[in-house]
C-alpha cells in the first residue's frame, strides 16, 4: 500500500471523533501522503489546530478570512492542490451545508472550489444520523457522486448504541488507498527517460528530433500513479513535471542522458526508455559559430552515440528493460529485431506518420515481448501510458516474482 506523494486534504468538522482524525493524519503520512488539514470553527472546539499542524507538518487552515494564509496558499490553490478531499468527521451540520452547496466557511468553500473526489465520513449521535433531514442530505450527496464512508455502528461517545460512529482511521485510509486503484508497481523503483536529445554542432546549432516528451512524461506519471518511485530523466522539453514524480533529471545530449540513466538505474527495478535518443552526434563540437564559405558545402562528421538500453542490457545486474521503437514501416520486424538485438524484456512499437507518433496527442502501441504480442489501440497518450504501465507491471511480476 502506498500513498506516496498523494495530496490529501483532510477536512475536520466539529465532533468528538475529531480526536481520531489526529491518528488518521499520522497513518496517512506513514504511507507517504502529503496531508493538509482544514478545520471548521466547531472542530477547533474539540482539537487544536496546533495538534494537526504538528502531525501534518503543514500549516492548518481554519478560516476563510486569514489574510496571511490566503497570501501563502489561498483557498482556490488549496482546492486545486487536493487530489482527494476527505471530511472526517463530517457532522450533521457539515453534511447539510455540503448538500446545499453553502460556502460559508473555508472547508465548504474548498469543497465547492475543488474538482477532487470528495469522501465524507459521517460521525454523529445515532438519533441524529437516523433523522430524515440528515438522511435526505446524505442521499443528495450520494446522488452527486460524493463517496460516503460509514458510519459504523456501535458504542457512541454519548452513551448511545447505534449507527453514527466514524469509521476507524485505518478503514478511512484503506478507502483512500483503494480510490487510487491498482498499485501494480508499489514498492518498485522505476526510471523513465523522455524527450529528444540535442547534439551540439556549435554554440548555436544542434541536431535534434521531433520528440515532444509527452509519451514519456505520461508513462512516468502513470508509473507514479501505480505506486512506483519514479525518476524521470528528461531531454530538452518544455513540459512541467507530472505529480508524484520522486526526482527529475534534465539532460541535453545522449551522453548526458546515458550518464543520468546509468546512475539512476543502479538500484532500479524497471527502466522504460521512452526517449528518442539521437543515434549520432557531431564528431566535434565547433568552439565558435560555423560560418558560410562562399557556397562550399559544409561537411559534418558524425560519431555514433552510446546506446543507453544496450549499455544497461550488458550489465550483469540489470533492471527490467522496456524500449520504444518508432518506425515508419515494417514495424513488427524492426521492433522484434530491436527486442532481440538490445536484449530487452519488452518493446513498445508505434508507427509514426498518419497523425500518430511524436507530436500527436493520441498514440497507439504494439507491445512485443518474448511472451507474445499485445495491441494497445489508439487512445490519448495519458490513457495509453496507463495501459502500458499495467502491462509492464504484469510482465515484470511474471518474470521477477
Ligand atoms: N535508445 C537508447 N540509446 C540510443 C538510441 C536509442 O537507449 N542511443 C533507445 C530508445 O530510448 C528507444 C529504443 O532504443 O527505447 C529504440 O530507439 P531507436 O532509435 O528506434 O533504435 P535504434 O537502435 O537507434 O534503431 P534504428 O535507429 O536502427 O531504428
Amino acid at each position: 500500500m502506498s500513498l506516496a506523494q498523494r495530496r490529501i486534504l483532510l477536512g475536520v468538522s466539529g465532533g468528538i471523533a475529531a480526536y481520531k482524525s489526529c491518528e488518521l493524519v499520522r497513518r496517512l503520512r506513514d504511507l507517504g501522503a502529503e496531508v493538509r488539514v482544514v478545520m471548521t470553527e466547531g472542530a477547533t472546539r474539540f482539537v487544536s489546530a496546533t495538534t494537526f499542524q504538528a502531525l501534518s507538518g503543514q500549516p492548518v487552515r481554519t478560516s476563510l478570512w486569514d489574510a496571511e494564509a490566503e497570501a501563502a496558499m489561498g483557498h482556490i490553490e488549496l482546492a486545486r492542490w487536493a487530489e482527494r478531499i476527505l471530511v472526517a468527521p463530517a457532522s450533521a451540520d457539515l453534511i447539510a451545508r455540503l448538500a446545499h452547496g453553502l460556502a460559508n466557511d473555508l472547508l465548504t468553500t474548498v469543497c465547492l472550489a475543488s474538482a477532487a473526489p470528495l469522501y465524507v465520513a459521517p460521525a454523529m449521535n445515532q438519533q441524529m444520523w437516523a433523522h430524515p433531514a440528515v438522511q435526505a442530505n446524505v442521499e443528495t450527496l450520494r446522488q452527486r457522486g460524493v463517496r460516503l464512508l460509514g458510519p459504523a455502528s456501535g458504542d457512541q461517545a454519548c452513551g448511545d448504541i447505534g449507527s453514527g460512529r466514524m469509521l476507524e482511521p485505518l478503514e478511512l485510509r484503506e478507502a483512500l488507498v483503494a480510490s487510487y486503484g491498482d498499485q501494480a508497481l508499489h514498492g518498485l523503483k522505476v526510471v523513465v527517460s523522455a524527450g529528444p536529445t540535442y547534439e551540439d554542432i556549435d554554440p548555436v546549432r544542434f541536431i535534434g528530433n521531433r520528440s515532444s516528451g509527452r509519451m514519456g512524461f505520461a508513462v512516468a506519471e502513470a508509473a507514479a500513479q501505480a505506486g512506483a518511485e519514479v525518476t524521470l530523466v528528461a531531454g530538452p522539453v518544455s513540459l512541467a513535471t507530472p505529480p508524484g514524480i520522486a526526482r527529475r533529471i534534465d539532460v541535453r545530449s545522449a551522453a548526458q542522458m546515458r550518464d543520468a540513466v546509468v546512475a539512476s538505474t543502479a538500484n532500479a527495478d524497471i527502466y522504460i526508455g521512452a526517449a528518442a535518443v539521437g543515434d549520432y552526434r557531431p564528431a566535434q563540437v565547433a568552439e565558435h559559430k560555423l560560418k558560410k564559405h562562399d557556397g562550399a558545402p559544409l561537411e559534418l562528421r558524425l560519431a555514433e552515440n552510446p546506446d543507453i538500453l544496450a549499455t544497461l542490457a550488458a550489465q550483469t545486474v540489470r533492471p527490467f528493460l522496456v524500449g520504444f521503437a518508432a518506425e515508419t514501416h515494417d514495424v513488427e520486424r524492426y521492433a522484434r529485431d530491436k527486442l532481440a538485438r538490445k536484449g530487452l524484456d519488452m518493446i513498445a512499437a508505434n508507427q509514426v506518420g498518419g497523425g500518430l507518433g511524436f507530436e500527436a496527442a493520441d498514440n497507439a502501441l504494439t507491445l512485443y515481448s518474448p511472451e507474445g504480442t499485445i495491441e494497445l489501440p489508439r487512445v490519448s497518450k495519458t490513457e495509453l501510458a496507463r495501459q502500458l504501465v499495467a502491462r509492464v507491471a504484469e510482465r515484470y511480476r511474471a518474470v521477477r516474482p
